[in-house]
């Protein structure tokens, strides 16, 4: 029961911090904004990341990783990938907002990679803690 609490807190952060992802692309013309929501949203992850390792004790019990070992890499890659990417998402945001207007198409490529990666994170978590 303990560990069904957990798992339900984690995954419901994590699709309200994907949801506020997709609206702050959707917003993405809208630089004050954009770049509110998009911090607001990747340090909400850095927070989710330290909740799920404190815990990571209490819900290994609980995890199907070992029923689906492949599952959980495949889960990892696109999680420590996604953290990878915010690093590069941060730094051309930062150089964008410094008046650097040639890393737009950067920022623009790697953020719908970003997407893609922080949307099959939550997808695969979905497997992985149950
Ligand atoms: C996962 C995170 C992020 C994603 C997926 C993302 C995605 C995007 C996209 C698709 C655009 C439109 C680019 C274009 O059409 O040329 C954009 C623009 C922009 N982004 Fe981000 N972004 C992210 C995070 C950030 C962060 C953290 C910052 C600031 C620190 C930032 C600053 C900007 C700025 C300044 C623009 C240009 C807005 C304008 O004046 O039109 N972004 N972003």
């Amino acid at each position: 029961m303990q560990n069904f609490n957990f798992s339900l807190i984690f995954h419901t952060q994590s699709f309200i911090i994907l949801f506020l992802m997709y609206v702050g692309v959707y917003f993405r013309r809208n630089r004050n904004r954009h770049v509110k929501i998009m911090l607001t949203s990747i340090v909400w992850d850095f927070i989710l990341i330290l909740q799920i390792e404190l815990a990571r004790k209490a819900i290994m019990k609980a995890a199907d990783a070992a029923l689906h070992p492949s599952l959980l890499l495949v889960h990892l890659f696109f999680a420590v990938g996604s953290v990878v990417l915010y690093i590069f998402m941060l730094r051309s945001g930062y150089q964008i907002l410094k008046g650097n207007t040639d890393k737009r198409s950067f920022h623009k490529k790697m953020g719908f990679i970003t997407l893609f990666f922080r949307t099959m994170t939550l997808f695969t978590s979905i497997y992985v803690i149950k």
